[in-house]
């Protein structure tokens, strides 16, 4: 696929089919994150792959109960009646991106391989949709501890991925320039 139609058509995708997605497929998004430039090429990702469902459903539940306690609950309480999984959407697929804790760099690495997973997602049919809700796992030791990130590491971008029940359309978004210089 093009770049151009990949960059122009992507959207972030909130119902996925109960489907699971290939091994070969998540190796591929998994090397397009590998692929996205990082400071001094130290190449800080860590990609954490999660497909079991009730490991993502207690996930899940972790961040919804932190959100709770930060005062979104009655908003998310609201949403739950119209979708079972609010967080992950009941996506088949999530990677979460970890690097080193208090890096100068990570997030800015991490996010670079972020949108390479996304746009080759969306060139191997698949939706995806960055969660930043799920940082909230970064408050839960036990919970970092049993995805076996380290201590030292702090997680960046939590992303699901999987086929989507019906593609968002295409948003058109014009450059904010703020100056042109020269
Ligand atoms: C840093 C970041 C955090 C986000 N966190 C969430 C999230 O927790 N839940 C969610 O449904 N979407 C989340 N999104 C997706 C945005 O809402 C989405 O990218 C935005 O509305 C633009 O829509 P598009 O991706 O379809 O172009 C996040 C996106 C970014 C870049």
């Amino acid at each position: 696929m093009e770049t151009e139609k990949a960059i122009m058509g992507r959207r972030s995708v909130r119902d996925y089919m109960d489907k699971p997605v290939p091994e070969e497929i998540a190796q591929q998004i998994l090397k397009a994150g590998a692929m996205a430039p990082s400071a001094m090429d130290k190449q800080p990702c860590r990609f954490i792959v999660i497909s079991d469902r009730k490991k993502m459903g207690e996930l899940s539940k972790k961040v919804k109960d932190r959100l709770g306690m930060l005062g979104f609950g009655a908003r998310l309480a609201e949403r739950m009646k119209v979708k079972e999984d609010v967080i992950f959407y009941g996506a088949p697929l999530l990677i979460l991106i970890a690097a080193g804790r208090g890096d100068e760099w990570a997030a800015i690495d991490c996010s670079l391989a972020a949108q390479n997973m996304m746009l080759r997602a969306y060139d191997l049919g698949l939706g995806s949709c960055f969660i930043g809700f799920a940082r909230m796992l970064n408050k839960d030791e036990e919970a970092l501890r049993g995805l076996g990130i380290k201590d030292s590491q702090e997680l960046y971008c939590p992303l699901i991925f999987g086929y989507p029940k019906e593609w968002p359309h295409p948003k058109v978004r014009e450059a904010k320039v703020q100056e042109s210089i020269g």
